[in-house]
């Protein structure tokens, strides 16, 4: 992707940072963050002459003026937690859904030839027909999961009424370097890391035979990217498509950190799911297919970037 105008809302999370940090150089980007969890650190050239940041929420920017000449929007802004979408469904459905509409319209207005929109695998809920595929139902069980459910509708009607082109991803266990360790996702992985690298004693709820299906964040970067190069419009899941335990992601953590440390084991959490699968069959439709064999080294790369963090 070269010469393009770029928009990323939710530019200074984890996922919207990398997006910037690889487009920045060829391309002009600009940023819409609130930093509600984002932050400018995450930004490898945080004053790059190519970059606008505009620190404001979504609601209140005025996005007619901001989409003038903009080629594609990357949109990532959201709420991204479960459990505060529960606490405040009001809040939720504002910052996902509201803004989204409010996006998506602005798009049409200013002609932007392409969004993608980030979409989450929570719209399955707890579908147990795995692998999954995009046709299958939605079944949301938070108000977060409804919001994206409702989003990637809104995407493909703006697409039916006003030809406005798009791509709703729907991402499944997303990790990598500058992931919260709190975070509501594959938190999994920075947890195991974190508690290993200071001393603690990771945990693993249920007998860590539930399996999980992850990605790499530079994965997610690159389906964004493809997304706007091709002249595909709808619903991809992004993820490798391949299961693996919590178990097992806990000894390849283990063995690649040359630690020798038994986890804890505490009961089942209320709501997790036992197993979550991709089909990954769809994502030939953005031209992309994920590479299986670097799962341990861009561990590595997770892991070294948290011994920075956590100076250690
Ligand atoms: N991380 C995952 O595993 C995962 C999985 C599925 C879907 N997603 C989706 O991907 C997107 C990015 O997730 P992430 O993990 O990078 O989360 P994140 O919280 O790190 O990033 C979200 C960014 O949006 C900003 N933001 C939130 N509300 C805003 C608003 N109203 N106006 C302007 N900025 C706002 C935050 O400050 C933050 O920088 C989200 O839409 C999330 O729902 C993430």
């Amino acid at each position: 992707m070269k010469k393009n105008k770029v928009l990323v809302t939710g530019g200074l999370g984890f996922i919207g940072s990398h997006i910037v940090d690889e487009v920045i150089k060829d391309n002009e980007v600009i940023i819409i963050d609130n930093k509600s969890t984002g932050k400018i650190e995450n930004l490898k050239y945080p004053n790059h002459e190519n970059l606008t940041l505009i620190e404001n929420d979504l609601n209140e920017v005025n996005l007619d003026k901001v989409l003038i000449n903009v080629d594609y929007v990357f949109h990532l802004a959201a709420m991204a937690s479960v459990p505060l979408s529960i606490d405040n469904p009001i809040k939720s459905t504002n910052d996902n859904l509201n803004a989204t509409i409010k996006l998506l319209n602005a798009c049409r207005a200013n002609k932007v030839k392409k969004i993608i929109f980030s979409s989450s695998s929570s719209v399955y809920g707890d579908n147990t027909n795995i692998p999954l595929k995009e046709t299958e139902y939605p079944l949301p069980k938070s108000p977060y999961a409804a919001s994206k459910a409702s989003c990637e509708l809104y995407l493909k009607t703006y697409h039916e009424a006003y030809g406005l082109n798009y791509v709703s991803l729907r991402y499944f266990n997303v990790f990598g370097p500058k992931q919260d360790k709190n975070s509501q996702y594959a938190a999994v992985i920075p947890n195991f890391i974190s508690a290993l690298l200071e001393g603690e004693k990771p945990i693993i709820y249920g007998d860590g035979e539930q399996t999980r299906d992850f990605i790499y964040v530079k994965d997610v970067v690159k389906a964004n990217i493809k997304s706007c190069e091709c002249d595909y419009n709808g619903i991809v899941n992004v993820a490798s498509g391949r299961k693996i335990t919590i178990n097992e992601l806990y000894k390849i953590i283990c063995e690649t950190l040359g630690y020798d440390v038994e986890a804890e084991y505490l009961p089942e959490r209320k709501g997790d799911i036992k197993h979550s699968l991709a089909d990954v069959s769809k994502m030939k439709k953005i031209n992309y297919e994920v590479d299986l064999e670097h799962f341990e080294n861009q561990l590595k790369e997770t892991i070294n970037w948290f011994k920075k963090e956590l100076k250690i």
